[in-house]
């Protein structure tokens, strides 16, 4: 059967499996080793704990379960079912993964198409962090759709690759975002879009280059060519 939820505050009800107690914030060693631990214990997550965990250092692994956390508080307040509820809480603990890799490690994973890849190898950390997703035998395709989506964009259809990518660029952690992330707990899709808006610009700004897909997305979704 297939159980919607209505609210955060209602949550716990819904989910027999909500473990993340929303609107609790993990900051210092112990509340984080709390976190890890019901992350970690989860029946669908359990089995990746150490593969992420060994592949990052224990900055970017809280990172990951902050990131964990909103994007099931996310999806929860935009009444996901329970299928996309589990599979966005796996896209967003599994989408960090091959972050931290060397560029010949990265290459390795996930070839550069364009100069721009092959000059900013982190472009490729979602395409890469896919490859490691799928050897360790994740099929989803909108998981590895996520994990690859969260670094270059993802197309509006995807609303779990939509919640890691908002829960990414706005996680409590980066102390910056706050307005993309009250918007991603109503409406998924505004918040998205403004996501790509703000990295865009910021990119423009600093006269970064900006990968032709996530330029291609902005154009395709944002009203500000
Ligand atoms: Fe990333
Ligand atoms: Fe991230």
């Amino acid at each position: 059967m297939q159980v919607l939820c209505f609210s955060q505050e209602t949550a716990i009800n819904c989910y027999n499996y909500v473990w993340l107690e929303p609107n609790r914030v993990y900051k210092g060693e112990k509340l984080f080793q709390e976190l890890e631990n019901k992350v970690c214990k989860h029946q669908f997550l359990q089995k990746y704990c150490e593969q992420v965990k060994n592949n990052l250092s224990v900055r970017r692994f809280e990172h990951v379960l902050r990131v964990t956390k909103l994007a099931s508080e996310i999806a929860i307040s935009n009444k996901f079912s329970q299928e996309d509820y589990e599979a966005t809480v796996l896209a967003a603990f599994l989408h960090d993964s091959a972050r931290e890799l060397s560029k010949e490690e990265m290459f390795k994973r996930a070839k550069p198409e364009i100069k721009a890849e092959e000059n900013h190898f982190m472009m490729l950390h979602g395409k890469a962090g896919r490859e490691l997703a799928k050897s360790w035998g994740v099929d989803n395709l909108p998981v590895l759709e996520a994990i690859e989506g969260h670094v270059l964009g993802v197309h509006t259809t995807n609303k779990i690759a939509m919640a890691v990518y908002i829960a990414d660029v706005s996680e409590p952690g980066r102390g910056v975002n706050n307005e993309i992330r009250e918007l991603g707990f109503t409406d998924l899709c505004a918040a998205y879009k403004q996501a790509i808006a703000i990295k865009i610009n910021y990119l423009k700004s600093k006269s970064k280059e900006i990968h032709p897909h996530t330029l291609k997305i902005y154009e395709e979704i944002c009203d500000f060519k």
